[in-house]
């Protein structure tokens, strides 16, 4: 298929052009670049040894993404592109709905101009809000705690009611439980911008020696050691969830589909597993909760395997093992260009 993947230059986006061109599919990147880096796809087209037309864009120009869709052919799209950054969706709501719904709505409508009506969608767990039960199957109620995930769930309804009015629309939303790792050459991987917020990034700085220690957000929840309990993904393992999402839209319809192990670790699991590839201590603090934060988090991920065929297949090791590889071999992320 000729595909375009929007945001492809970002964290989970590379990582799923490198799996969809080992596919055969064709791609088209446009990414703008405020959290992407066009060293990824570069270092994509060199692992994979094929070409990948990059285009700096917005997908909020509606006129660019007509353009893109019409010259190049495309067949599909895998929409990565949006701002994640919970903390930035609450100070600066504005930018995070002009940024993901209206850029979103600009896609759509340069879709539906161009007569491409196959799209995959980066949801998050985020629409599920606190769970109301475990592990989270794909009708349990949508709640947004953030501007953030507001900006997915308004996204999603768009899509619901879109394929309402019109079912030769084909749609996969995507719910991603926690993304991590990097892919295992040690080329490709996340490169957060200043302190990390999430776990496994400042677990790797921590034991890199970058940082001196992680502080662990509450030690008083109800699971088993009293930390925060998560469904950590390897991001090849989501980016091949994308190459069986997008082949299965082939059939049509719409599908909001959870992409999750199914097992949930708990921060102190993810410590000592790190300490275990890296051979490093990870010094740590139990400090008070992080506001908002749920005890435990999980997906049933059966749906996927239903409708995709696709299950995750990497355990945590072979997680912290590649997240420990990309950290060692790029301290300072796509700007270290010798690695
Ligand atoms: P990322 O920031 O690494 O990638 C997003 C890419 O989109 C970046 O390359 C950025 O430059 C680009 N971009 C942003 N706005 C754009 C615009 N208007 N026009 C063109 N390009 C634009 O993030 P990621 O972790 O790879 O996440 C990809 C998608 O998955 C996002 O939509 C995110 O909300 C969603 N998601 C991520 C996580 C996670 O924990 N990483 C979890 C659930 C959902
Ligand atoms: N944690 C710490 N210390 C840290 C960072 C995190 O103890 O320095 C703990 C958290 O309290 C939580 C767990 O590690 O228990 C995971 O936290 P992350 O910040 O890595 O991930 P979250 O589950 O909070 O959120 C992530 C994304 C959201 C997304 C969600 C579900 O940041 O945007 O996964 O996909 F919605």
């Amino acid at each position: 298929m000729r595909i375009l993947v929007t945001g492809g230059a970002g964290y989970i986006g590379s990582h799923t052009c490198l799996e969809l061109l080992a596919c055969g599919h064709e791609l088209v990147v446009v990414d703008n670049f405020c959290n992407g880096h066009e060293e990824a796809l570069g270092r994509v087209e060199r692992l994979s040894g094929k070409p990948v037309t990059v285009v700096e864009g917005d997908i909020q120009d509606r006129a660019l993404m007509t353009s893109l869709l019409r010259e190049k052919g495309s067949e599909a799209v895998i929409h990565f592109a949006g701002l994640k950054a919970v903390g930035d969706s609450v100070s600066d709501p504005l930018s995070f709905y002009t940024n993901n719904v209206f850029g979103t709505i600009s896609l759509l409508e340069a879709m539906r101009d161009c007569d491409v009506r196959k799209i995959v969608f980066s949801s998050s767990a985020t629409v599920y809000g606190d769970p109301r039960w475990l592990p989270i199957t794909e009708n349990h109620p949508l709640r947004a705690k953030n501007p953030y995930g507001t900006t997915k769930l308004v996204i999603e309804d768009l899509l619901r009611d879109l394929y309402r009015s019109d079912s030769s629309w084909a749609i996969a939303m995507l719910r991603y439980f926690n993304p991590v790792g990097a892919h295992e050459s040690g080329r490709i991987g996340e490169d957060p911008k200043g302190v990390p917020t999430n776990l496994m990034p400042f677990i790797a700085q921590v034991a890199n020696g970058r940082r001196d220690e992680l502080r662990i957000w509450g030690g008083d929840y109800p699971t088993r050691d009293g930390t925060g309990e998560r469904d950590y993904n390897h991001v090849v393992d989501l980016a091949e969830g994308h190459v069986a999402a997008i082949e299965a839209l082939e059939a049509g319809g719409m599908s909001e589909v959870n992409l999750g192990t199914g097992t949930a670790y708990t921060v102190l699991d993810m410590v000592r597993a790190f300490e275990e590839v890296s051979g490093r201590p990870i010094p740590y603090k139990i400090v008070e909760r992080r506001p908002g934060d749920a005890a435990s988090c999980f997906a049933d991920p059966s749906l996927a395997e239903q409708r995709f065929g696709w299950r995750a297949r990497r355990g945590l090791l072979e997680m912290c093992r590649d997240h420990w590889r990309w950290e060692q071999q790029n301290p300072d992320g796509y700007r270290d260009r010798s690695a």
